[in-house]
C-alpha cells in the first residue's frame, strides 16, 4: 500500500505534508516525494528511502506553498529508484499526479501516451495518468479527470493538482484503495489513511469509489464520475486514536492483513491473467527457456515453504514437470543434483531470509536458473535471482505471515498455469477455465471473511480449545501444506504445540497422540482424496478425539463425521488451498487473542530471519 496526503489552505504546507507522510510510513515505503505549488510553478522533490531523507532533501528550502501533495511508495510496477518515486509531472510541468494502487491496463496506457509524444521517465503505471490528463486538460481539472477516468482499469486512488489552479486538488478512487477528506478551519486535507492528518482535524468525509472529488480550502465537493448532481457527504467525527487508525481500525496488524487477503490476491493477479492470456513480466526467462524446464526445485522457509509445497502440486498436476520443494536450510547443505534445465524457484516474503539467500547462491553457482517470488522490491533476493515475480500484498507487518502466503500461492498458480500453457499440457480452453476460477478467488476469499456462521464457529472453537496443550492437523494432497501452514500459525502466535501430518501417515505413529477430546483439525475440502480423509477422520473419532473439519460449501456428508465443520466456498480442487487456509488463520488468531498474547510480536520471533 502507498501513502497519500494532500493539503490546500492558508498555511504553508510543506511541514504538514512531511509530518503526514511520516504517519503513513508504517504502511510501506521504499521511496517518497512531495510536490508544492510555489511562486514559479510546481516544484517536486522525491527520493528512495524514508521520509526522513525526503525531509533532509527539502528541509532547507523555504516554502510558502499553500497547496501540495505527498506520497510514500510501496513499489508494485517499477524498481525502487528515484525516477519511479511519486509524484509524477506532465512534460510541460503544469500537472502533478500521485497514486495508491495499480492500473491493470498500464501497458496499453503507457504505449498510448508515448505514441502521443509524451516522454515517459519512469517504469510505473501511475505516470501514464499524468500524460493522459495532460492530453485533455484545458484549465478544468475536474473535467479532465472525468474524461480520462473511464480508461483506467484496476484498483487505485489518485490525487491531481495543476499549476494554473492554485487552491485545488482533484481526487478519485476505484475498488479497494481508500481516500478520506479531512475538514479544517478554512483548510482541507485528503489522504489515503486517517493518521496522515488526524492531529490536524477529526472532521472527516469518506470518498466513495467512482466519484470525482473537488478539494479546496473551503472543503470538498463530491460528484458522480458519470455525471449528475453533487453528492451530499456527511461530515463525521473520527474517533480513532493514531495507533488504531494505523491498523485501519483493526485491533492488530495481523487481523488487518488477514482481511486484506482478497485485495492482495486481486493485486497479485492484476494484469498477469486476462482472458486466457498470462503475462509473467520480470520472470527473467524466455518462453523457450521456460518451455524447456524439465525440473523445478522450490526452496523457502516457514510459510514460504508451505506455499512452495502447494506450488509443487500445481506444477506437477498442470505442467507435468518433476517438482520438489525443500526447506532452504536443509537443501543448501545437501548435495542437490540439478542441471541447466532445472529451474530453482525461491520463495521469500521479505527477500532477506539468510537460508533462502544461501540456497539461491548455491543454485546459481551450480548453473541453475533462479527465480524468486518476493513481496519486497529491491530486497536482497531480487539481486540474487535471474528473475523476480512480485507478490503485491503490500507491507506485511504482523510477524505471522498471512496475506503474503495467499499471494504467494496465487503467484505459484499463475506460474504453474504458464508452464502448462507453454508445454501445451493444458489446452487454451482449460487455461481459460482455470483462469476464470482464479479471477473469482478474491470474491470467494471475501465471502469466507464475511461469513458470520464461520466467525461464530471460530469464536466457539477458540473459547473451547484455547487452553488445550496440543493440536493435530491432518490433510492430504494439496490440503497437506495447508495443514502445515495452519499448524505453524497456531504454534507461532499461541505457543500451543501442534503437529501436521498427511492423513495417510497418522496410523504410522501420530495416532498414539490422540486421547479423549484432543482437537484434530482436518482439511477435508472436496477433492479426489476426500473419501480417504473421511476414513482418517473416522479413525480419529474412534479414539474420541474432537474433529474440526474445513470443508466445501454444500458437502453436508461430512457433518456426520466431524464435531465442527467450517465451510469455505466451492472452487476447483487446485485452488481450494487459498480459501481453506483462512479459517485456520482465524482459529490461530482467535485462540492467541483469547490467551491474551501479542499476535503482532510473538515471543522469540522476528519478521525477517536474516541469520542462519
Ligand atoms: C511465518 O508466519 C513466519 N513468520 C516464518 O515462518 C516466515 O514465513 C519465514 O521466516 C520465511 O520468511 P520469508 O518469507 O521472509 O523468507
Amino acid at each position: 500500500m502507498c501513502g497519500i496526503i494532500g493539503y490546500t489552505g492558508p498555511r504553508a504546507c510543506k511541514g504538514l505534508l512531511l509530518d503526514g507522510l511520516e504517519r503513513l510510513e508504517y504502511r510501506g515505503y521504499d521511496s517518497t516525494g512531495i510536490v508544492l505549488l510555489e511562486e514559479d510553478g510546481l516544484v517536486r522533490d522525491r527520493t528512495t528511502g524514508k521520509v526522513a531523507e525526503l525531509r533532509a532533501l527539502v528541509g532547507a528550502n523555504h516554502s510558502s506553498a499553500r497547496l501540495g501533495m505527498g506520497h510514500t511508495r510501496w513499489a508494485t510496477h517499477g524498481g525502487v529508484e528515484d525516477r519511479n518515486a511519486h509524484p509524477f509531472l506532465s512534460n510541460d510541468g503544469r500537472l502533478a499526479v500521485l497514486m495508491n494502487g495499480i492500473f491493470e491496463n498500464y501497458v496499453d496506457l503507457r504505449a498510448e501516451v508515448a505514441a502521443a509524444g509524451h516522454e515517459l521517465s519512469s517504469e510505473t503505471d501511475t505516470e501514464a495518468l499524468v500524460h493522459l490528463l495532460s492530453e485533455v486538460y484545458d484549465g478544468d481539472l475536474v473535467e479532465a479527470v472525468r474524461r480520462v477516468y473511464p480508461r483506467l482499469e484496476g484498483h487505485f486512488a489518485f490525487l491531481v493538482m495543476a499549476a494554473d489552479e492554485p487552491e485545488r486538488i482533484v481526487a478519485a478512487r476505484h475498488a479497494w484503495p481508500p481516500l478520506v477528506v479531512g475538514r479544517g478551519d478554512g483548510e482541507t486535507f485528503i489522504a489515503s489513511f486517517l493518521p496522515a492528518f488526524l492531529e490536524q482535524t477529526r472532521q472527516v468525509q469518506y470518498v466513495v469509489e467512482d466519484e470525482v472529488v473537488d478539494v479546496s480550502p473551503s472543503g470538498a465537493r463530491f460528484w458522480p464520475m458519470a455525471g449528475g448532481p453533487a453528492i451530499e457527504r456527511e461530515i463525521e467525527e473520527a474517533d480513532a486514536s493514531i495507533e488504531v487508525a494505523e491498523k485501519g481500525g483493526y485491533e492488530t496488524f495481523m487481523l488487518k492483513e488477514i482481511y486484506e487477503q482478497p485485495t492482495a490476491i486481486a493485486d497479485t493477479i492484476g494484469e498477469r491473467y486476462r482472458n486466457g492470456a498470462l503475462h509473467l513480466d520480470g520472470i527473467g526467462l524466455s518462453d523457450s527457456e521456460l518451455a524447456s524446464v524439465n525440473r523445478v526445485l522450490i526452496v523457502g522457509c516457514g510459510t514460504a515453504l508451505h506455499a512452495g509445497l502447494v506450488g509443487r502440486y500445481l506444477i506437477e498436476e498442470w505442467a507435468g514437470i518433476a517438482t520438489e520443494a525443500d526447506v532452504a536450510s536443509e537443501w543448501r547443505y545437501r548435495n542437490p543434483v540439478f542441471d541447466p534445465s532445472t529451474l530453482v524457484l525461491a520463495i521469500s516474503q521479505s527477500g532477506e531470509t539468510a537460508d533462502t539467500l544461501a540456497a539461491m547462491q548455491l543454485a546459481r553457482e551450480r548453473g541453475a536458473k533462479v527465480v524468486v517470488i518476493t513481496n519486497v522490491m529491491g530486497s536482497a533476493a531480487t539481486r540474487a535471482a535471474d528473475g523476480v515475480l512480485y507478490t503485491r500484498a503490500g507491507l506485511e507487518i504482523g510477524v505471522a505471515s498471512t496475506k503474503c502466503f495467499t499471494a504467494q500461492v496465487t503467484l505459484l498458480t499463475l506460474l504453474a498455469l504458464r508452464l502448462a500453457q507453454l508445454r501445451w499440457r493444458l489446452s487454451p480452453e482449460q487455461v481459460s477455465a482455470i483462469g476464470s476460477e482464479l479471477a473469482r478467488l478474491p470474491e470467494l476469499a471475501q465471502r469466507v471473511l464475511d461469513d458470520p456462521a464461520l466467525e461464530a464457529k471460530v469464536d466457539m472453537i477458540a473459547r473451547r480449545f484455547a487452553h488445550d496443550r496440543f493440536f493435530l492437523f491432518l490433510g492430504r494432497h494439496i490440503g497437506f501444506p495447508i495443514c502445515l501452514e495452519g499448524a505453524l500459525k497456531l504454534k507461532e502466535i499461541s505457543y500451543i504445540p501442534t503437529d501436521a501430518y498427511p492423513g495417510g501417515e497418522m496410523k504410522h505413529g501420530p495416532i498414539a497422540l490422540l486421547s479423549d477430546d484432543t482437537p484434530v483439525v482436518a482439511v477435508a475440502t472436496d477433492s479426489h482424496v476426500f473419501e480417504k480423509m473421511i476414513s482418517n477422520i473416522q479413525e480419529v473419532r474412534a479414539r474420541k478425539a474432537h474433529v474440526i473439519a474445513i470443508a466445501t460449501e454444500g458437502n453436508d456428508a461430512i457433518a456426520i463425521h466431524a464435531d465442527h465443520v467450517l465451510y469455505v466456498p466451492r472452487t476447483i480442487e487446485e485452488l481450494q488451498p487459498v480459501l481453506a487456509v483462512i479459517p485456520l488463520q482465524l482459529i490461530a488468531y482467535r485462540i492467541a487473542r483469547t490467551l491474551g498474547l501479542d499476535v503482532d510480536r510473538p515471543r522469540n520471533l522476528a519478521k525477517t530471519v536474516t541469520v542462519e
